[in-house]
């Protein structure tokens, strides 16, 4: 029964990958759960830390978009989590469900998540911006000042080993750099959590909506190649190619 259940998630993920690389769409088999699931015991106070800091969002009004959204979207996932997905803001679905990547983008990074062997619910997957940009326009440098301690504190709190950038807006507010992401992206960089803390490691790679936009074979092979990248660091197994 159990080597069985193996070999359907071998087959499973040789489905998605295949999928990531030849541009379909679907991800079947997975039910992302807005919940954030502790996998440990230090997993369980961390949950209760994330959540002080989803309420805290929930009633912010830091800045403009606190009054223009539907709904904010502190991030999901595993509160013990190894990798931390960061975007850049909310688009109109995630306003709407008060949940992250969920639009046509959220799909894509799904299929990347899951190429690598993982579940969103084994990673936690939030944004730069818990609140949605009217219209979906760039985050003003005065929003992203107010919304990123919520951000630092929620690294602070799940410790992850490794940091994703997806997307410009995202590694240069996290490197605090304004080089372009095609120089960022393809190796580790440090994040700085703070004075006299240890730097995450932190891969930038290209954002889900970039990669829709401009879906060649090139881009979806960089950034495969970057989650291979993360996954070598972490010791975690790569799945292989399907031919
Ligand atoms: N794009 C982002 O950067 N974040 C989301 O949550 C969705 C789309």
């Amino acid at each position: 029964m159990a080597k069985e259940t193996n070999v359907n998630k071998v087959v499973k993920q040789h489905a998605e990958l295949e999928q990531f690389f030849t541009g379909g769409f679907t991800v079947k088999g997975q039910t992302p759960g807005p919940g954030c699931e502790p996998s440990s015991k230090a997993g369980i106070e961390k949950k209760v830390e994330l959540e002080k800091i989803a309420v805290e969002v929930g009633k912010c009004r830091k800045c403009e978009l606190g009054s223009s959204r539907t709904n904010a979207v502190p991030g999901e996932g595993d509160c013990d989590a190894r990798i931390v997905f960061v975007g850049e803001g909310p688009g109109a679905d995630e306003d709407a469900q008060g949940r992250p990547f969920v639009g046509r983008a959220g799909k894509l990074l799904d299929k990347i998540i899951a190429a690598m062997g993982l579940e969103r619910s084994d990673v936690f997957i939030c944004n730069i911006l818990k609140c949605r940009p009217p219209g979906n326009r760039d985050p003003k440098p005065d929003e992203i000042h107010s919304c990123l301690p919520y951000l630092q504190q929620q690294i602070e709190i799940i410790q992850p080993e490794v940091i994703v950038a997806l997307g410009a807006h995202a590694a240069r507010t996290l490197l605090d750099t304004n080089k372009p992401i095609g120089r960022l992206r393809g190796q580790f960089q440090e994040y700085y959590p703070g004075l006299g803390k240890e730097p995450i490691k932190l891969m930038a790679t290209y954002h889900p909506a970039y990669l829709l936009r401009n879906y060649s074979q090139d881009n979806r092979r960089r950034v495969w190649e970057d989650m291979k990248k993360v996954l070598f660091e972490l010791k975690m197994p790569v799945p292989e190619k399907q031919k």
